[in-house]
């Protein structure tokens, strides 16, 4: 089955979307979440793929024939629904896996009540802006389900505008923030720390869950998780995934953080920046676009 154009974006509850993530509403926000459901949620290319393939091989990893499944099948993303799959939904209440991992990009006023009423935990992962946009630049040019990108100095506009896909990064990443401050159960972790230390946040992962695996296990997961060796696993990599184009760009592209100085120009690092100042300058929140 081929997909149809690219989508186009339109304003959903204050935030910009796309069909593929608005047409099942009804069904995502009523689903029921159950206590030991974990939720991942970032704003898209966080890191999102890599703390799901943390969880697995932490929940998951020793039952080896179940490894024989992409992540993006194993991690159900809740509110997607696209020809070629069956909706997220749907494939999250037949998850016999206790617990359930699941994926979602939704910004924090539109996570479905369950969660909060189940006390679910939640991983948020948050990543630099400017890391942030050009990732997401590059995964919107080689994926057919994400709206035309143009070229990267209008789309570097639309990202400080907040004319994305799932919305405004600012707005994302500080309403989790905030969140956060009252609810114990969301571990927000940096992407920065991530390539920083992965044994360190490994750990506050394990400690925020409630899991104290072996030193051996612990290698293990770290190992599997590496970016070369995600980058070369198919069952991580996406490279089963048919609307993407990896001859256009991989979904493993690079893994760094900094890789913003290869594609903003000066003039625009400064605009972006002093937009930035303006936008962020109410949250506490502070993000490292180096390390
Ligand atoms: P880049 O495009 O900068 O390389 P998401 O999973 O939320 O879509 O995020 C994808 C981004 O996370 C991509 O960033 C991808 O390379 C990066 N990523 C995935 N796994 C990683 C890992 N093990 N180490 C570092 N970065 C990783």
């Amino acid at each position: 089955m081929e997909l149809p154009p690219r989508p186009k974006l339109f304003d959903f509850h204050g935030v910009s979307m796309t069909n593929y993530f608005t047409d099942n509403w009804d069904n995502v926000q009523n689903f029921q979440a159950r206590p030991d459901d974990i939720l991942i949620a970032t704003y898209p290319k966080a890191g999102t793929t890599w703390v799901s393939y943390i969880l697995d091989l932490l929940y998951f990893g020793q039952t080896t024939h179940e490894h024989q499944r992409p992540i993006f099948e194993k991690v159900p993303f809740l509110e997607l629904l696209i020809p070629l799959y069956p909706p997220g939904v749907e494939v999250l209440d037949n998850l016999t896996t206790s617990p359930r991992l699941i994926k979602t990009h939704l910004p924090v006023q539109l996570l479905p009540k369950s969660f909060w009423e189940k006390n679910c935990r939640i991983v948020y992962v948050a990543r630099n802006a400017k890391d942030n946009a050009v990732s997401y630049f590059h995964f919107d040019r080689m994926n057919q389900a994400e709206p035309e990108p143009g070229d990267w100095n209008n789309y570097l506009q639309r990202f400080m505008d907040g004319k994305m896909v799932f919305g405004s990064w600012y707005d994302h990443v500080t309403g989790w923030w905030e969140r956060k401050q009252t609810h114990s159960k969301i571990l927000y972790l940096f992407y920065e720390d991530m390539v920083e230390d992965t044994g360190r946040e490994l750990d506050r992962l394990c400690s925020f869950l409630g899991l104290s695996p072996s030193a051996e296990e612990k290698e293990r997961v770290k190992g599997g998780v590496q970016f070369d060796n995600m980058k070369k696993n198919s069952m991580a990599n996406y490279s089963t995934n048919p609307v993407m184009d990896f001859k256009i760009s991989p979904f493993m592209r690079k893994g760094k953080v900094g890789d913003w100085k290869n594609h903003f120009t000066v003039a625009q690092s400064e605009q972006f920046d002093e937009d930035y100042k303006k936008k962020m300058e109410n949250t506490q929140l502070r993000f490292r676009t180096t390390i």
